[in-house]
């Protein structure tokens, strides 16, 4: 493949594959980090946007599910299974087809947005639909995968998590450092666990001298990590984060100890404000879950935790076109104005 090699290839040294293995890549990872000088004149930070939604699926799973698939295929298991509140289930589809494998795929029923579905569906996915929550369908995941002749590629899947170190590399080989502070929304705890891995890898490595404090987002209504216990029905706008009992919950709490950081609890309003205030000010359409690492921000820059002049690095995770209803919804100017061809200039009031 000419130009940037995928995850895997540019990043060879840190990720072991095994011995031959063909790697399965759709060319993701060297993503944008996004100067946001709105959010920099809001909160007196340097504000930069990780935007997760330029790989090639529009999530940052794509990162994980390279090296998960990579694995399966080499496994020589012909199919891969994974629960999903959505971006995992699009990711896997899409790898597993390109490597010809089956790809099954567990969702909650009702609640996962259409753009998700439709990738599932294109991609040739089993699609099973579960009179349950995300935490019930991984639970249906994971005992099938043992009993059966099927690779969970869920993020308890390690390489996963290898894989989606490469988001924090990014950053620090694009800034020469480490940020001060990285702010991530958290659902089942993988991401924050890997990023935190990896800048804790290239400090050892001597790459970089500092690591961030990682704060952790969740959305009220589905935040057992900032509760300290499970939440037995997660209920959030943030579909991709509505998880009530994380898989990665010890990881995420030693990342958010050893880095100094937090967990927090934002609204569903204030996730919305911040999804709507990143694509009408800083040009960037990301979905709800995604806008939750940005609410977070927000709340703690202006109460103080976050320094005035720290360098924050905000993940937005997945592209807003992955669920086009929320965008719409409550939208009262979303009905395009008629227009006669000769009224143009006048309906825009530049006469
Ligand atoms: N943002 C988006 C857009 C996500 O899809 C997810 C997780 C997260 C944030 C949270 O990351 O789970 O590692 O803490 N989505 C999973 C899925 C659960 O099935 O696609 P996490």
């Amino acid at each position: 493949t000419p130009g940037w090699p995928g995850i895997i290839n540019a990043y060879a040294d840190r990720i072991p594959i095994p011995e031959g293995a063909t790697v399965v890549t759709l060319g993701e990872g060297n993503t944008p980090l996004l100067a946001a000088p709105h959010l920099s004149a809001l909160t007196g930070c340097e504000v930069y946007l990780k935007v997760e939604g330029a790989n090639p699926t529009g999530s940052f799973k794509d990162r994980g599910m390279t090296v998960a698939i990579t694995h399966a295929l080499a496994s020589g298991l012909q199919a891969v299974i994974c629960a999903s509140t959505g971006n995992t289930s699009a990711s896997a589809s899409a790898y597993a087809a390109r490597a010809g494998l089956t790809c099954a795929v567990l969702v909650p029923q009702g609640k996962i947005a259409l753009g998700k579905l439709a990738q599932a569906v294109l991609h040739g996915a089993r699609i099973l639909q579960v009179d349950g929550n995300f935490d019930d369908c991984l639970e249906l995941a994971r005992k099938t995968a043992a009993d059966h002749p099927v690779t969970l590629v869920n993020s308890v899947n390690p390489v996963r998590l290898v894989g989606q170190k490469t988001a924090a590399w990014e950053i620090c080989d694009v800034l020469g450092r480490a940020p001060d502070i990285h702010c991530l929304p958290v659902g089942n705890a993988g991401n924050i666990t890997a990023y935190w891995s990896g800048y804790a890898e290239y400090a050892a490595d001597g790459v970089v001298e500092t690591t961030p404090r990682m704060f952790g987002f969740q959305a009220s209504g589905a935040a057992p990590l900032v509760h300290g216990a499970p939440v037995s029905e997660p209920e959030t706008v943030a579909t991709a984060i509505r998880v009530g009992s994380p898989a990665s919950w010890e990881p995420a709490v030693k990342a958010k100890n050893s880095s100094g950081g937090i967990f927090e609890a934002v609204t569903d309003e204030r996730i919305l404000a911040a999804y709507r205030l990143l694509a009408s000010k800083e040009g960037v359409f990301v979905e709800p879950a995604s806008a939750t690492s940005v609410a977070g921000l927000l709340a703690t820059a202006a109460d103080g935790r976050i320094p005035r002049g720290s360098t924050v690095v905000c993940t937005v995770t997945g592209h807003g076109l992955k669920d086009p209803a929320t965008a719409l919804e409550g939208n009262v100017e979303v009905e395009p104005l008629a227009v006669d061809p000769g009224a143009v200039a006048a309906a825009l009031e530049l006469v």
